[in-house]
């Protein structure tokens, strides 16, 4: 559908968009933006293919060899357009409370004034699609509708592996459903004439949420979740404003089924911060010595958790698919994410191979030559010269969850599944144990709200600074953070009320390192042991033991068979040390008084009980 838009008005809606409210202000953005061309996506794979072809004539993507990687395409971005931006991302409600101090703010008129003119005109002589998507699966009591506008088809086409995108979402629509609108530009109009780039951008960025109105404005980027807006912006920072007003969870958590041999089948939602392995463990393949062990993929990223009647938390994963962090990745580490990165795939900020595959840092042995992410020539010895990356060490994969060989036969079920266990996981090289359970609700929400995570060499010069990264949702609460914990607080006594037993709280950390600097714990599939080891307290086999705030297994409480892992090394990942901790609990005061305004009296219980517990010892 290609309707030309002289006045920018009339915006010839398909018969099968029934909304006149859609339809206005699709119609009104267009008058805004003023493209040449109103598109409204359908989400068929003619569409799908179309698309790419188009890109690829533009120059955005490169086919990849189909011998190689059937169906695939590699697109390389502007090289000052590369990863979410959370200094030009902004959650601008009425009051600036409302944000809390985690979050940029400017006032909404303010930042409606700023943005109007540059909205004004921007995607002339550009294509605006209209791309409509349901964030879980398509008529779900959980999951909710989204219509983003936007003059980029590299945007319209990863939405399609990303969501369920199309044709059906009117279907729900209706003639009055809900729907989140957001508005999306690269922010680079082209004059008459005017030849294009391959990855238009602006060196000016905006990410704005308006959560009051639930809506989304993004400006001046073309890459991930600065333009997808599906999934950080909607289904994480305005939808954790949903959850709040109606009473659910938006969370920054994979999803995944656990089954044991004799079939009994658990579900796990777990949080960790951007770059920790959280694709990792939600396809987890269980290591040797866990013969019948099945774990079974969900979500990745994000989860979506209601109140079913019984009182227990139901979770969808919002998304349909997965972009994911190419580098690191290979057979070893991940086997499932390689396995599904075969054929239908969307490289970004890969290398290109000389036989037309894709290559990154991590994923085995380098190519003699092959082409960088930012079209130079690449190869080990240029890498040994200039320290020059084959890939950007924010490369991505987008791949449809259907690709996933591991994923769960409920993966789309609209009822959710039941969550048995939560678990909240950080990086630190010292400091938080292997894994601990909360001995209550209220201290999970304490050890949540004080995750920290170091940060690494690569993302920041500064080598394992402690971030704290409260839920693993720092960048993404779209609403005071104090308040977020109060609303998690606040759940956790509603569903107590309920009679059902609420989901284990643990915290995990696979990062601790020797003093060699090595990491102690083998991490990857091994971390099934630990998990295996949650099941075993929700079933009650195990007691663990008590310490400063949880309960850690004992060595004889771990099943070991098919890894040799000593009693010592062991103590060195679950034991506490007292000096650490104080230095550890100094930390967490100095969140708690940047969280202050509405922080909850229960996590400043929490901790005075966690120092007096701390002076015992
Ligand atoms: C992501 C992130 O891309 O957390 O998932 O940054
Ligand atoms: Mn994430």
């Amino acid at each position: 559908m290609n309707a030309p838009t002289p006045q920018g008005l009339d915006v010839n809606a398909p018969s099968f968009v029934k909304h006149s409210k859609l339809i206005a202000w699709v119609s009104e953005m267009a008058a805004l933006c003023k493209p040449t061309h109103v598109v409204w996506c359908d989400g068929s794979q003619e569409e799908y293919d179309r698309l790419c072809e188009q890109l690829v004539q533009a120059g955005t993507f490169k086919r990849l060899n189909p011998a190689k990687r059937q169906n695939s395409y590699l697109a390389c971005s502007d090289p000052s357009d590369v990863a979410r931006v959370e200094d030009r991302t902004f959650i601008c409600s009425e009051r600036q409370e409302e944000a809390g101090p985690t979050n940029n703010w400017c006032a909404p008129q303010e930042m409606r004034a700023t943005l109007q003119p540059l909205f004004e005109g921007c995607m002339a002589g550009r294509t605006m699609y209209v791309v409509p998507y349901s964030m879980g699966p398509l008529g779900s009591p959980i999951a909710h509708i989204g219509v983003e506008l936007s003059d980029s088809a590299y945007v319209a086409v990863n939405m399609k592996l990303m969501t369920r995108m199309g044709r059906a979402v009117y279907d729900v629509l209706g003639t009055s459903g809900e729907f989140v609108p957001c508005i999306h530009t690269v922010g680079a109009p082209l004059k008459a004439g005017q030849k294009d780039v391959t990855w238009p951008c602006n060196a000016t960025k905006y990410i704005v949420h308006y959560p009051e109105t639930r809506e989304i404005w993004s400006y001046g980027s073309g890459y991930g979740g600065n333009a997808l807006l599906g999934k950080k912006c909607f289904a994480l920072r305005i939808a954790s404003n949903m959850g709040r007003d109606e009473g659910w969870l938006a969370e920054h958590m994979l999803i995944l089924g656990v089954t044991q041999p004799n079939g009994k089948k658990y579900h796990v939602a777990a949080a960790f911060p951007s770059a920790c392995g959280k694709t990792n463990f939600a396809m987890l393949i269980p290591p040797a010595g866990f013969n019948g062990w099945k774990v079974t993929t969900i979500g990745d990223d994000i989860a979506w958790i209601k109140p079913g009647q019984d009182g227990r938390l139901y979770a969808i994963n919002p998304e349909a698919g997965y972009f994911g962090v190419a580098p690191g990745t290979n057979t070893l580490t991940n086997p499932n994410c390689m396995a599904s990165l075969h054929h239908d795939v969307i490289f970004t900020n890969v290398a290109l191979t000389d036989d037309g595959d894709v290559w990154w840092e991590g994923m085995g042995d380098a190519p003699a030559h092959c082409i960088d992410w930012q079209g130079h020539d690449w190869s080990p010895q240029i890498a040994k010269d200039t320290g020059a990356k084959a890939a950007h060490p924010n490369a991505r994969f987008t791949v449809a969850a259907t690709n996933n060989p591991a994923i769960d036969a409920a993966w789309d079920d609209p009822k959710g599944v039941a969550i048995d266990a939560f678990i909240f996981g950080g990086r630190r090289s010292t400091t938080v144990p292997l894994v601990t359970e909360a001995r209550n609700w209220v201290e999970g929400v304490y050890m949540a709200a004080t995750m920290g995570s170091e940060t690494t060499a690569a993302a920041t010069g500064a080598q394992g600074v402690v971030r704290r990264d409260p839920f693993a949702m720092l960048p993404f609460t779209g609403y005071n953070m104090s308040d977020y914990f109060q609303h998690w607080l606040d759940m956790g006594e509603k569903l107590s009320k309920t009679g059902a037993s609420l989901p284990k709280i643990f915290t995990t950390n696979w990062f601790q390192k020797g003093a060699d600097g090595k990491f102690v714990w083998p991490g990857y599939g091994e971390n099934m042991r630990v998990l295996k080891w949650m099941i075993d307290r929700i079933e009650n086999h195990v007691r663990g033991q008590e310490h400063l705030f949880g309960l850690s297994p004992s060595y004889q409480e771990m099943n070991w068979s098919g890894l040799s892992f000593t009693e010592q090394q062991f103590n060195d990942v679950t034991h506490i040390d007292k000096n650490a901790w104080t230095a550890e609990i100094d930390l967490h005061k100095e969140l708690f008084h940047q969280l202050a305004y509405h922080l909850p009296a229960q996590l400043k219980q929490a901790q005075s009980e966690l120092e007096s517990r701390l002076a015992l010892i």
